[in-house]
């Protein structure tokens, strides 16, 4: 039985699901097709969510080993992984419920299997529970997100060597973990293993980790994460793979060439980065351009070449993040509602949710410098903030770069505690086409992390208080 639609978004993950709500609220007959059985997408399910369980659970032990002590507390901590996994799986679980629950409440229709476009205008569904659906539409939004790169060489099993999907799930702490990429993935996921006990060597293609990030950022990034006990080998390929029942023998050469050696662990973690996922959406037949790795091409309104069809998220230029999909989700409802609505990407932010945090807005300085941009730089050490030496956090520093002549700010890079909460500042001021005189002459509560972010921005014209 047909059935038509004003929108039938593919994928109920952050772009999509979000995309449904936005165009459920704003009068559209929507189906969203989803085919994991559960809605959330990779952040819910195996991403975002349960990678930040396993951080703060991570966290929280560590300290209880390490930092509870000089604070008078006494404990002999003792790991229990199946209790975190389970506390995991819950938020997880709760989560993807509560997006489900959420469509009902928008009469939205969840359509589980793998949807498939027939043609402009028509969807059914492959696979699943409603298989053999045939879904009419007015528009299509694609919203099927992403899938890991695979290192050729390397056989994913998601036991001994795995995505970051299995390694939220390795049910003994591994004695020896190898990341392969030094991304955010690797140093997030590297850092929760490193923390519940086993020895983590990260081995990086490029000569820095974080490469996309600010370069002075991802140097304090690296010696943090080694004062932690990771270990990193920069500037190194892996060209090979041998399983055998203790574990792995990888192959590794300089990656400029030369001499082979070999690492033997337990586990290795690969994480290169992330591709588009489209496979069995028929993007061929009916003609969807896209690139040489597979990413959609979309116009400004996010629409394909193909009238009627439009893509979002991951499986589009951009970032690989949540909170992207998310905005573009919301946009791509609101132009099909014939809104003008608009996204400033220059203003979305990174994070990196390890301890300490690391979050970034705007340009980097080797950005501004590229582009031959006159700038100016405010820094401000944790080590002299108040509450950071309160809390013992005093690693990092929050930097603001702005524009020469007009002030204003262009960018913002910060490693410390709570990195991730404090970037929003800049983010609005970014977003305000704010200066640094705005965010210096701006009242910030005492003693918070925050000062920081208001010292930087003094610094901008020399003239911090606290150093
Ligand atoms: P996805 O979330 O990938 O959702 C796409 C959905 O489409 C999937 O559920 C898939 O099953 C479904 N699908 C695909 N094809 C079909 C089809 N033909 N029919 C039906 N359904 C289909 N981002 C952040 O911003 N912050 C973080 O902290 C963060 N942490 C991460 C941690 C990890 C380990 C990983 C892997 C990613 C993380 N990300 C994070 C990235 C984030 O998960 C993605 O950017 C985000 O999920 C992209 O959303 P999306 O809707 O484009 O795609
Ligand atoms: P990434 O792009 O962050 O990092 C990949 C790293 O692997 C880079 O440093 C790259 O130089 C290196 N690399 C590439 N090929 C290599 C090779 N052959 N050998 C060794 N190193 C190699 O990708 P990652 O970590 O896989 O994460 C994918 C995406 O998921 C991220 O780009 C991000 O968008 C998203 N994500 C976001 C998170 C967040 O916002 N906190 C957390 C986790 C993932």
């Amino acid at each position: 039985m047909s059935e038509t639609y004003d929108v039938v978004v593919i994928g109920g993950g952050p772009g999509g699901y979000v995309a449904a709500i936005r165009a459920a609220q704003l009068g559209m007959k929507t189906a969203c097709v989803e085919m994991r059985g559960k809605l959330g997408g990779t952040c819910l399910n195996v991403g975002c969510i349960p990678s930040k369980a396993l951080l703060q659970s991570s966290e929280l032990y560590h300290e209880a080993q390490h930092s509870f002590a000089s604070h008078g507390i006494v404990v002999s901590p003792k790991l229990d992984l199946k209790a975190m996994l389970d506390r995991k799986a819950k938020i997880v679980e709760g989560l993807t419920g509560g997006i489900e629950f959420l469509f009902k409440k928008n009469k939205i229709d969840y359509v589980k299997g793998r949807g498939h476009i027939d043609a402009p205008g028509q969807v059914s569904v492959t696979e699943g529970d409603d298989k053999g659906k045939v879904l009419t539409t007015k528009n299509i939004v694609i919203a099927t997100g992403s899938e890991s790169t695979p290192l050729p060489g390397l056989d994913v099993d998601e036991k001994t060597i795995v995505t970051s999907t299995g390694a939220l799930e390795f049910d003994k702490v591994p004695k020896h973990l190898a990341v392969i990429g030094g991304g955010v993935i690797g140093l997030e996921l590297g850092s929760v293993w490193k923390r519940l006990g086993a020895q983590v060597t990260v081995i990086e293609f490029l000569d820095r980790i974080v490469p996309n990030m600010d370069g002075e950022v991802s140097k304090t990034f690296q010696r943090t994460l080694k004062k932690q006990g990771l270990e990193f080998k920069l500037k190194t390929k892996v060209t090979g793979a041998k399983k055998s029942k203790s574990g792995v023998e990888l192959t590794m050469e300089p990656a400029a060439g030369g001499d082979v050696e070999t690492l033997s662990v337990d586990k290795v973690l690969v994480c290169i980065g992330r591709r588009p996922y489209t496979e069995g959406l028929g993007l061929d037949d009916i003609g969807v351009e896209r690139d040489k790795r597979g990413v959609i091409q979309v116009d400004a309104h996010y629409k394909t070449n193909i009238d009627g069809i439009y893509a979002i998220g991951d499986c589009i230029p951009g970032p690989m993040l949540a909170h992207k999909a998310e905005d573009e989700g919301v946009v791509i409802a609101e132009i099909l509602a014939g809104q003008k609505p608009h996204i400033n990407y220059d203003a979305i932010p990174g994070v990196v949710y390890t301890w300490p945090e690391v979050a970034d807005v705007g340009m980097s300085e080797e950005k501004l410098k590229e582009q031959g941009r006159a700038y100016k730089v405010g820094k401000f050490p944790f080590m002299a903030n108040s509450r950071a030496k309160a809390n013992d956090a005093t690693d990092g520093f929050v930097k603001i770069l702005a524009d020469a002549e007009t002030d204003r700010v262009l960018g913002a890079h910060i490693i410390g505690p709570a990195a991730g909460e404090m970037i929003h500042e800049i983010v609005t001021i970014i977003e305000f086409g704010g200066s640094s005189e705005d965010v210096a002459r701006t009242c910030h509560a005492h003693p918070t992390f925050s000062e920081a972010v208001k010292e930087a921005a003094l610094d901008v014209e020399k003239r911090a208080i606290h150093v």
